[in-house]
């Protein structure tokens, strides 16, 4: 299995550290034959070796020695059997995480992406020509991280009808939440989260609900077969939750968390008190999400929403199931 990894931050870092760790999983030879990050590229037709490309990354801010031109020509020049695409989020346009998703899936060849915004503008079209070219896209990092929930609703809960789910999916804005409880001011609490190295590139992204906003889009489209884009969310982040709020929700036995919810009616993102005690009421960057189906009833699920090496557990998930698939 012949590997391309497209952005080298921390979940591309986490990815390779992981493919390290688990070499001995594999039955089959697992090549990392081309890295690169918005400044530089390195590819080895005979295998990268990951630990390597960390180290390099680490020492020079660069993943490899040769200056970075387009994706697309780095893909060209390679032979892979997998892209994993975990650029930054670009919900505008999509961004190169966009290209190169589409790029690979056009050339029948699988992708693994935790890049929300080609699945958040694009997911039934990106879907339709995976179809088309028999390649396989996989993203359960792209929500909830380690949490697993995509494949938890698509494979382990096969044949149920999912109603609804409603859950936590931002790290940061939970964070930031849970702090507040303890009476800290929100700037500092955001500036601890950026520590944490869990927000975003541009952390608007975070507070003003549109990673949370992005993962429903997601959720929407592969568990409940609609066709929605990031447009069609009605989105409140929590810019707007003052501490007043907060204290005030603390005096009634409430907290406040960002919420989303979808079902085949409801697509929101907003700030919602929840009683203490309640499963939504976690705190810290926990994720956590309630699923309710017509046969199981509610299900709850929870875990670590993002971290190198958490979110990378998602992609090796994905990268053996499409190993099994291929096999
Ligand atoms: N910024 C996101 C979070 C990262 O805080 O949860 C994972 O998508």
């Amino acid at each position: 299995m012949r590997i391309v990894i497209a952005g080298f931050g921390t979940v591309g870092q986490g990815f390779a550290e992981v493919l390290h760790l688990k070499s001995d999983l594999f039955d089959e030879p697992v090549k990392i034959v081309a890295a690169f990050d918005s400044k530089s590229y390195v590819t080895d037709s005979g295998g990268l070796d990951p630990v390597a490309l960390v180290n390099r990354k680490k020492e020079t801010g660069a993943v490899g020695p040769n200056r970075m031109g387009s994706g697309i020509d780095v893909l060209d020049s390679v032979d892979y059997d997998v892209l994993v695409e975990v650029s930054p989020t670009d919900i505008r346009t999509g961004g190169e995480g966009l290209r190169h998703v589409e790029h690979t899936l056009r050339k029948g060849k699988d992708v693994i992406t935790v890049n929300k915004g080609p699945l958040a503008l694009k997911f039934n079209k990106l879907n339709r020509l995976a179809k088309k070219k028999g390649s396989i896209l996989r993203f359960e990092g792209s929500v909830g991280g380690a949490m697993p929930i995509i494949n938890l609703c698509s494979e382990n809960l096969r044949g149920e009808q999912v109603r609804s789910i409603r859950g936590i999916f931002n790290g940061t804005c939970n964070f930031i939440l849970s702090r507040m409880d303890t009476g800290l001011p929100f700037e500092q609490a955001l500036k601890e989260a950026q520590q944490l190295g869990y927000a975003e590139t541009d952390p608007t992204y975070d507070i003003e609900g549109i990673d949370t906003a992005c993962k429903v889009v997601i959720l929407a489209n592969s568990i409940f077969n609609r066709d929605v884009t990031f447009a069609d969310v009605s989105i409140t982040g929590i810019t707007s939750v003052s501490s007043e709020a907060i204290a005030l929700a603390a005096d009634q036995g409430m907290v406040i968390r960002l919420i989303g919810e979808v079902s085949d009616t409801v697509l929101e993102v907003s700030p919602r008190l929840v009683p203490k005690g309640h499963p939504l009421s976690v705190s810290g960057t926990l994720n956590t999400a309630r699923i309710q189906t017509d046969l199981a009833g509610t299900i709850t699920i929870s875990g670590k929403g993002a971290g190198r090496i958490e979110t990378a557990s998602a992609i090796l998930s994905d990268l053996m199931a499409i190993m099994d698939s291929r096999r």
